[in-house]
């Protein structure tokens, strides 16, 4: 015994001190850190889930920098995760691994790897969530100041990943008001390619806080490796691809510290927030699978709930609100099948009338004018129709026309010393969130209607601006740099206080359409509105790129008028309720304004959703023609997870004679099991030729269904539109 330990001593000192390899796994991922005490965490792996026979082998890759969390100072041309001024003005940081430890939760394993700067007193925290039943990590950092004074941290990623060089694809959403979602695909060049967002309030109208990395080439919907990375923040965010003379790209994501500087006082722990990383070997259709799973089971509220169809009263009344009219409303959408009724802006303000979008943002009482019976009312009359009840607010904001707004002109956002700007309507304006007493307010707001009213089924929480200018009234001059920051703490606490308090309500989160659908804003929300623009041509676009990161259960799609609204095209109401179908059906449209005809259309429509409910919303996304190939289609399919039942979607993009349309192969079906086809909201003269046979899965998916290009009805009634959903139910 005493031999053998000697013989172990000795080994040990004639070695330099050993690495542990800290392994993170999900069922399908790994990540492995190199940490040793004394030294800077290192990246070894990151990918698909590594076989253990493999892992002796690993070793810190020396044509990269390995660094898990580089810190500005001792390597000043690298890009850093971290920099921060210290108490005494230093600027330089040197972070070197403790130790490493990790804890159970209900559903994850969280990994956390300990740093601390060799000489000063400030401590790191990298912290990893891996879950047991989702392919998905969450990576953020914990800084923790013990130094005498205050410490400024001036950069403070979630996490870096460094990711091999190659022929790697950067795949990434951007777009603006009405035209939100759309699809880039960038090669990673030298240089660097960085997404940021500065609006203050909302996150995703242009560029998106989340990407995916096709490794093998341009990105494939199902097949090739792809890793995806979604920066779970509501605020300001920079997401940044840096390529420079080494064998790596490396990707930092986090908060956008651009006039954000933090002032981490003596004592106190900065957390950020979380990176959600994935990887799959199916594509980026395998990508988004991860991230819907993951957002329905650890996100999104109610995730495992179907969702109700709706009609929401905007593009019916717009500001015209009235009883009568609400409770016509409430009839029609109760007469086609419909579950749930939401009134739009423009139903509240006593002394200055919402009639327009400029003014009364606030004043959240019922315009008595319009309503006479109040929400008790409306909630009489949706009792009596049979369906539920939903309203709209906006509580962050506030109009200079407003009793709020004469009450507190001090809780506006505005630079000091200065007039502030103004948004929406000309008089829009911000309210300082930073101030526990503008969320107490906010709070308030929500706690005062349901407290009230709790029949109300469903909240429609809209943002409308931006911040324009910085300033809080509320922070201290020297901590006027946390204001994006504070905003976004203090948007949190009123949304965990509601949630605390209100468990059942559906919170649809709404911004100008979508500009709040990212990961970090989402969190308690069951929803968000993908698009004020309803356009079914232009949705395409916009909903396929934004099923990249985000499932069709949290995606709010309806069916509109024509001529549409923003972009005045006319297209057919089967076109319109084929796309609405493909995510959470609704209707937005006055419906006594639809023909006998149209409402028996949407009836079927309606009744038919019910039936595919449940694979949509919580099925698994297949994307199989994307519209940005040109190929003159687009095509999308869910599959259960039994795999057992599956609804395809084939939407023509063009019409042109003479036109050779792509045959579509389907994906994510059984190859052995038999299927049987059933065309829903059909509208030809004739059965589909493939209605109600059977094939299998391996037939439809190595070869696929021919998709006739034209809808064949009668000749009055030909449009220039074609679209088809199918069913398919194994035997
Ligand atoms: C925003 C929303 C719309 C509607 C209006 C009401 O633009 O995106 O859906 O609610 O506000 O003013």
């Amino acid at each position: 015994m005493k031999f053998k330990s000697m013989a172990l001593l000795m080994l040990t000192m004639a070695m330099p001190a050993m690495a542990d390899q800290v392994t993170v796994n999900t069922q399908g991922v790994s990540l492995v850190l190199d940490v040793e005490n004394g030294q800077p965490a290192k990246y070894l792996y990151f990918g698909a889930r590594l076989d253990e026979r493999d892992k002796a082998n690993l070793s810190v890759t020396a044509n990269g920098r390995m660094d898990v969390y580089p810190a500005y100072g001792l390597n000043t041309p690298a890009e850093s995760a971290l920099a921060l001024r210290h108490a005494d003005g230093n600027m330089s940081t040197a972070l070197v691994a403790t130790g490493y430890d990790s804890r159970q939760e209900a559903n994850a394993t969280v990994t956390v790897i300990h740093l601390k700067d060799a000489v000063y007193p400030v401590k790191v925290d990298l912290c990893y969530r891996a879950y047991k039943d989702v392919d998905l990590i969450e990576a953020w950092s914990e800084i923790t100041n013990e130094e005498k004074g205050t410490v400024t941290l001036t950069t403070f990623a979630s996490a870096m990943l460094p990711i091999r060089r190659g022929n790697v694809w950067m795949s990434h959403l951007s777009g603006t008001w009405a035209s939100e979602g759309y699809v880039n695909n960038e090669l990673l060049t030298p240089g660097e390619f960085v997404i940021r967002n500065a609006d203050g309030t909302r996150n995703s109208h242009t560029d998106h806080a989340e990407v995916m990395f096709s490794l093998d080439g341009k990105g494939q919907e199902n097949v090739g490796r792809v890793i995806g990375a979604a920066l779970v923040y509501g605020g300001n965010y920079k997401l940044k691809a840096v390529t420079d003379d080494t064998d790596y790209h490396y990707f930092f994501a986090g908060i956008n510290e651009e006039n954000s500087e933090y002032h981490l006082r003596k004592g106190e722990t900065f957390k950020t927030p979380a990176l959600a990383l994935t990887f799959s070997n199916e594509g980026l259709s395998g990508a988004s699978r991860n991230f819907h799973k993951w957002g329905r089971k650890y996100v999104l509220a109610h995730g495992s709930q179907l969702r109700d169809i709706l009609l929401n009263s905007w593009e019916g009344v717009y500001f015209d609100i009235n009883q009568q009219g609400m409770d016509q409303m409430m009839a029609d959408i109760a007469s086609m099948g419909g579950e749930l009724f939401v009134m739009d802006d423009g139903w509240f303000g006593t002394k200055y009338q919402r009639n327009s979008d400029n003014c009364a943002l606030g004043d959240w009482e019922v315009d008595r004018k319009k309503l006479p019976d109040g929400i008790d009312g409306l909630l009489r009359d949706a009792k009596k129709n049979g369906v539920k009840f939903g309203i709209w607010i906006e509580p962050e904001m506030t109009n200079t026309t407003s009793e709020l707004y004469e009450k507190h002109p001090d809780w506006v956002v505005k630079a000091p010393k200065r007039d502030a700007v103004l948004g929406r309507g000309g008089t829009q304006l911000v309210l300082d969130l930073s101030n526990p007493k503008v969320q107490d307010y906010a709070f308030s707001i929500v706690d005062n209607l349901l407290s009230k009213y709790p029949e109300i089924a469903y909240i429609k929480w809209d943002a409308n601006m931006g911040i324009m200018n910085h300033g809080s009234q509320y922070l201290s001059m020297t901590d006027q740099s946390h204001l994006y920051i504070a905003y976004h703490q203090g948007f949190r606490k009123v949304v965990d206080r509601i949630r605390a308090k209100y468990k059942d309500v559906v919170i649809q989160c709404c911004a100008s359409g979508g500009g709040r659908a990212n990961w970090g804003m989402l969190r308690d929300f069951d929803e968000f509105w993908v698009s004020d623009n309803t356009d079914a041509f232009q949705r395409i676009y916009m909903q396929y790129g934004t099923s990249y990161f985000f499932p069709a259960i949290a995606m709010a799609c309806h069916i509109s008028a024509v001529p549409n609204h923003t972009v005045f095209r006319t297209t057919s109401l089967k076109y319109r309720i084929d796309v609405a179908m493909s995510g959470r059906l609704g209707m937005e449209i006055q419906p006594k304004n639809m023909t006998d005809e149209e409402k028996a259309l949407c009836k079927k429509a309606i009744s038919q959703y019910k039936e595919i409910r449940p694979v949509v919303q919580m099925g698994d996304l297949y994307r199989l023609v994307s519209p940005y190939d040109n190929e003159g289609l687009a095509s999308l399919m869910y599959v259960s997870e039994a795999k057992d039942k599956a609804v395809f979607y084939w939407w023509k993009m063009a019409n042109f004679y003479n036109v050779h349309l792509p045959r579509v192969k389907m994906a994510g079906l059984d190859a052995n099991r038999i299927y049987k086809v059933r065309e829903l909201n059909a509208i030809d003269l004739k059965p589909l030729y493939c209605e109600g046979k059977a094939y299998t899965g391996k037939y439809l998916m190595d070869h696929g269904l021919e998709m006739p290009y034209t809808n064949e009805v009668e000749w009055g009634k030909k449009t220039d539109w074609s679209s088809r959903v199918i069913y398919l139910e194994a035997e």
